[in-house]
């Protein structure tokens, strides 16, 4: 993970690196460090957050110049501390490097550079490059881009990294291979960072690095960009941007979290806005449309995901079997892509992932490539690489998710694969033509129904107080509930750092059953559809163990309210549908008892939002 920042024109490079290291500590923030060059190499670092680096800047000076590089960490090799924090420099003092990733054979290469003489400050594997550059630069007597070039043929691994030398600050840099990096394009002057993010304020032009591409930029020069094995010259793909600043600013809410929980209304809007189309009685998703027999004929879906991604795979797999009649496998992408899973020519690959980055994720697309499957990916953040990979695919259109938790991508990766499952149902006539028109048309009314959920908010505040002591909690569910039981305990147990556990509802007899007692919550999500009954039953196997219960029901519901301690009503609603809104409630459950917990919400211990490593 970690986020990497670079600039090189006419401006004061300092305010655009820190703010920038600011819109990236989604992807980690257990250190922070910037270089500058203004006649003399300015590095500072330090464990902890931006803003603990940005108050080291004390004196003006040092914040001078107009090139710069800044990074905030999620560690990897090395503990979070000063020595270990980015950016690091070489021997010679000469070079400085900031560096997404891992380098794999960091270890043999230290010691042929330390025969040499090098020596090595930190545990990282990025000193252990820059050295590597400095050594091939010396060496081969080459420029720092040919020494780039070359160190990054030696090594093995995943990079997006960020280079300059202060002998020669007109001249940045880049490189990838498996880590995001995106070069905003001014007039003469150049923004490079892990997203487009820092510079968007300053540019919409835009172009992404490729895997295996370097890149050397100048002030005023076009970008040159070469495939770093067989260097080739590749001619620069300048892409608009489509993100606006208030998309990513907190917009007035305390916390991004809460933000992006109150957007999901229009969220949701956005993501079906020209696609449920119920007047006409049709939904259009062009990847689906434009690869119609693929989908007819496939055998099977194998949906691969992490995190919470995983969840929404799961309630797809409800959807797609139920409605379409497509059978589903769900898979984690790090258990997918080393167990040599058996996959066969009429097999549809479904990457769902938020940033379009996780590596995992990315890997199982590659092999599933490599064993011929048709890859469909679920995607949020547009041109990231998980859409890159895939042959075809559907955009959630979130907007940008900044709080680690994810809330609105979950949401809307569970509303595409509901349009989804729902168009291959109508094309495949499991479902009939007015059954179809039916949930078009709930679809619809899905985005102001959440607004009702979203006006218990002050009701889920004091349920939140109430248990924020708790030490674990469970959340109960069944069919497409237990989806959104595991995604509540995910929520949970990320932000409030409270140990909970998802299951579903009936398994609660084969083991969680003997934790129950007068101090377990249980959270159960049991809505008037499906097996609402033996929902109830299991509430009251809870009642006897003097378990609290804290239900998610169907407005109106009686039966349940006479049994459990406290109710948050949710809107009726067709019974695939219930996900869209029975995780509403369990989110804004978690941030709450987050907040009274003291704990930093956006941005919880040891996670990050982009899992770009292992
Ligand atoms: C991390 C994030 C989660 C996310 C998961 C998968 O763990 O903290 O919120 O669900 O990665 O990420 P993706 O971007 O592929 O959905």
């Amino acid at each position: 993970m970690c986020g990497i920042v670079g600039y090189i024109g006419n401006r004061e490079a300092f305010p655009i690196i820190i703010n920038g290291l600011k819109r990236l500590e989604y992807r980690g923030y257990d250190s922070a460090g910037a270089a500058l060059y203004n006649g003399n190499l300015i590095i500072k670092k330090t464990k902890g957050k931006v803003k603990d680096l940005e108050a080291l800047f004390t004196d003006p000076k040092d914040k001078e110049g107009t090139i710069g590089i800044g990074h905030t960490r999620w560690a990897t090799h090395g503990e979070p501390n000063d020595v270990n924090a980015h950016p690091h420099v070489s021997n010679s003092g000469n070079l400085v490097i900031v560096h997404n990733g891992i380098i794999e054979n960091y270890d043999s290469i230290r010691q042929m550079l330390t025969s040499r003489g090098y020596t090595f400050q930190s545990d990282t594997d990025t000193e252990v490059l820059i050295n590597l550059i400095e050594d091939v630069m010396k060496k081969e007597n080459v420029k720092l881009g040919k020494a780039v070039q070359i160190a990054l043929n030696e090594v093995v691994g995943a990079y997006a990294i960020v280079v300059f030398d202060k002998n020669n600050p007109d001249e940045i840099v880049l490189a990838r291979l498996g880590s995001p990096l995106a070069v905003g394009i001014g007039k003469g002057e150049y923004f490079i960072a892990s997203d487009a993010s820092p510079f968007i304020e300053f540019t919409k032009d835009a172009l992404y690095l490729e895997d295996e591409q370097m890149a050397i930029i100048k002030k005023y020069k076009e970008p040159e960009i070469r495939n770093i094995k067989d260097d080739e010259i590749i001619a620069p793909y300048i892409q608009e941007l489509q993100i606006s600043l208030d998309q990513i600013e907190k917009g007035g809410y305390d916390h991004f979290m809460l933000k992006e929980i109150y957007e999901q209304p229009n969220v949701l809007k956005d993501t079906m806005r020209g696609r449920v189309l119920p007047q006409k009685n049709i939904i259009k998703l062009s990847g689906i449309d434009n690869n119609l027999n693929k989908f007819l004929n496939a055998d099977r879906i194998i949906m691969v995901g992490a995190g919470t991604s995983w969840h929404a795979g799961l309630v797809g797999e409800y959807l797609f079997e139920e409605l379409a009649r497509i059978p589903v496998e769900v898979e984690y992408s790090s258990e997918f892509r080393y167990r040599n899973p058996i996959i066969k020519e009429n097999d549809i690959v479904m990457p769902i992932s938020q940033s379009g980055e996780t590596a995992d994720t990315l890997a199982a697309i590659k092999l599933s490539k490599e064993k011929g499957a048709f890859i469909y990916g679920i995607c949020n953040v547009v041109g990231s690489s998980i859409p890159r990979e895939s042959h075809s695919g559907t955009y959630t259109h979130a907007g940008p998710e900044i709080g680690v938790a994810s809330t609105k991508a979950f949401t809307t990766q569970v509303n595409v694969l509901t349009m989804m499952a729902l168009k291959l149902a109508k094309e495949k006539g499991t479902i009939s033509a007015p059954e179809f028109n039916q949930y078009l048309t709930e679809l619809e009314n899905i985005p102001q129904k959440i607004n009702r959920v979203l006006e218990n908010d002050l009701y889920i505040q004091q349920i939140a107080h109430h248990y924020k002591d708790a030490a674990n909690f469970l959340y109960l569910g069944r069919g497409f509930n237990f989806p959104v039981a595991l995604e509540g305990a995910l929520k949970l147990k990320e932000i409030s750092y409270i140990h909970a556990e998802g299951y579903p509802a009936a398994e609660m007899k084969h083991g969680p059953i003997a934790l129950i007692d007068e101090n377990m919550p249980v959270v159960v999500i049991a809505t008037k559809k499906g097996q609402y009954e033996k929902v109830v039953s299991n509430i009251q196997e809870i009642k006897s163990r003097k378990g609290k219960i804290i239900a998610i029901v169907t407005e109106g519901d009686e039966q349940v309210k006479k049994l459990a301690d406290h109710v948050i009503e949710i809107p009726e609603t067709l019974e695939p549908l219930t996900p869209l809104l029975a995780t509403i409630p369990l989110q804004l459950l978690s941030y709450y008892i987050a907040i009274y917990r003291g704990c930093n919400v956006d941005q919880p211990r040891n996670l990050a939002k982009s899992v770009t490593v292992e």
